[in-house]
């Protein structure tokens, strides 16, 4: 049997009061749908129907891969309606998982036991001490599910119900389709609700399974921003007890923020205030210092970020010491043991192994070769106002402090630059080189004082 997964996004999202539909709202630096998607495709479906909503075409052109089959809900009739609106693409001998894209965090491992029952319907379930606004899971007393009501439907008995209905169920298509097809608005909201299977399969005597989530965690939905916010603290959680795991130091796993994707080796440490988004890969023993912006960067073991950089878009080879205060820009790659301190910016430069920038530097477009020290103060000025210009800085070199290198330019090997050159024309290998006018002195001058004329 085949698995289709349809997932309901087109609900209209009316109480987040934001311009962007609500799926793709980030939670963890990932539009919400974006994260349902990847737990869908973990489960390596046969096809996986998203139902939007096509007064929001975003929604779409955002997140269009291979592989999603694009259903429009042209009416938001409800969530029976929006699954129906997918059926007619999925076979009758199917099987389907109905997801939701305000219910990102779900996990694969907690979805998988479903998939293995045998049930014609099997929903999950959580039980919540605040069960406001869910669904009630309503049981006969043997214990099987008959039914599930609405809040909004329920009586004061039902309402004290603690059982809810995540909202995730998975049945036989055929079957599904047979009670879709029957599915009435008679219920305070005049929708068809999808909820309304149960009592149908329960009157046919069809038994229903149930699956209790470990934790309701990961089943949050997003209503309204004050939702959406405990679920960004619910997400940093995860990730954080995922690289935790890992054997990864997390000094205080509630004052940093761990967004997109992280790769982390054992003994990496994240100090607090850290905030970490797009793509990272922190190599062994990487130590991340407190307040520090990593987004999108790939460290090499033993990398040390101290306190309040900001880095993106930076490769290390190796040991690097980066910081504290330093700004590395996309296309900065560092080989091992190489030191960057504070108050350099650094951008689409390479500095070749054990190359030093300690102090207050600009590098940017500079190929830099290895054994390299680039004194405080030097800039490479590689914009002429129109036009961007490399600077090459071969093996060895020796840049004074203050040093302008006005580029196109190439310093040669092994060469010394003198403190407040500007160097305007390449440089041979092994000599001084230096532009500076000439130290004078002069004898006889006087300090001005006050009140006396000259
Ligand atoms: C729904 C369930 C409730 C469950 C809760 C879990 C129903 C009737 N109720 O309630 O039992 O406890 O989820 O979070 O199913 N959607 C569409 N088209 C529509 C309506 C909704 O695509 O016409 C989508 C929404 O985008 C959303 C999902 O379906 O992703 C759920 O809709 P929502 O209106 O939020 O349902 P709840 O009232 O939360
Ligand atoms: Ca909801």
């Amino acid at each position: 049997m085949s698995l289709h997964i349809i997932i309901l996004a087109a609900g209209d999202g009316t109480r987040m009061k934001s311009s962007l539909p609500k799926v793709l709202h980030p939670v963890g630096g990932k539009a919400m749908l974006a994260r349902v998607l990847e737990t869908a495709r973990a489960l390596e479906p046969a096809a996986i129907h998203v139902v939007y909503n096509p007064g929001t075409p975003e929604v779409r052109t955002t997140l269009d891969a291979p592989g999603i089959t694009w259903v429009a809900q042209h009416e938001r009739l409800g969530t029976g309606h929006a699954v129906q609106q997918a059926m007619p693409g999925v076979p009758e001998d199917a099987e389907v998982l109905v997801l939701y894209g305000d219910i990102p965090l779900v996990q694969p491992a907690t979805l998988a036991p479903m998939l293995e029952r045998p049930e014609a319907l099997t929903v999950l379930t959580m039980d919540l001490a605040e069960p406001a606004g869910y669904g009630r899971i309503l049981r006969d007393v043997k214990g099987r599910v008959v039914g599930i009501v609405e809040e909004r439907d329920a009586d004061s008995d039902q309402r004290s119900i603690t059982e809810v209905n995540s909202g995730i169920i998975f049945a036989r298509a055929g079957s599904l389709k047979g009670w879709l097809s029957r599915l009435g608005t008679g219920n305070s909201q005049g929708e068809y609700y999808l909820t309304d299977v149960f009592a149908m399969a329960a009157d046919e005597a069809c038994e229903i399974g149930s699956i209790g989530a470990p934790s309701g965690r990961e089943l949050q939905g997003a209503n309204d921003q004050s939702q959406l916010a405990q679920l960004e603290t619910a997400c940093r959680a995860m990730t954080a007890e995922r690289l935790m795991q890992k054997g990864v130091r997390i000094m205080d796993p509630e004052r940093v923020e761990l967004r997109g994707d992280i790769e982390a080796s054992p003994e990496v440490v994240i100090d607090v205030g850290a905030i970490l988004e797009g793509r990272n890969r922190l190599g062994e023993g990487v130590h991340v210092g407190p307040g520090c912006v990593l987004k999108d960067c790939d460290l090499g073991a033993g990398t040390r970020i101290h306190a309040y950089s900001v880095l993106e878009g930076v490769r290390t080879q190796g040991d690097c010491d980066i910081g504290p205060f330093a700004r590395l820009r996309p296309g900065t790659e560092l080989d091992a043991g190489c030191k960057v301190g504070n108050f350099v910016e650094i951008k689409q430069t390479r500095l070749g192994e054990g190359s030093k920038a300690s102090h207050l530097s600009y590098l940017g477009d500079a190929k830099i070769g290895a054994g390299v020290n680039i004194g405080a103060g030097t800039i490479t000025c590689n914009y002429d106002g129109a036009n961007k210009h490399q600077t090459v800085i071969a093996d060895g070199v020796f840049i004074g402090s203050d040093t302008q290198l006005v580029a196109p330019v190439s310093i040669g090997r092994n060469a010394v630059i003198g403190a407040g050159s500007t160097i305007t024309r390449d440089t041979p290998e092994d000599q001084l080189t230096l532009s500076r006018s000439k130290q004078v002195s002069v004898p006889g001058w006087r300090r001005p004082q006050k009140g006396k004329k000259k």
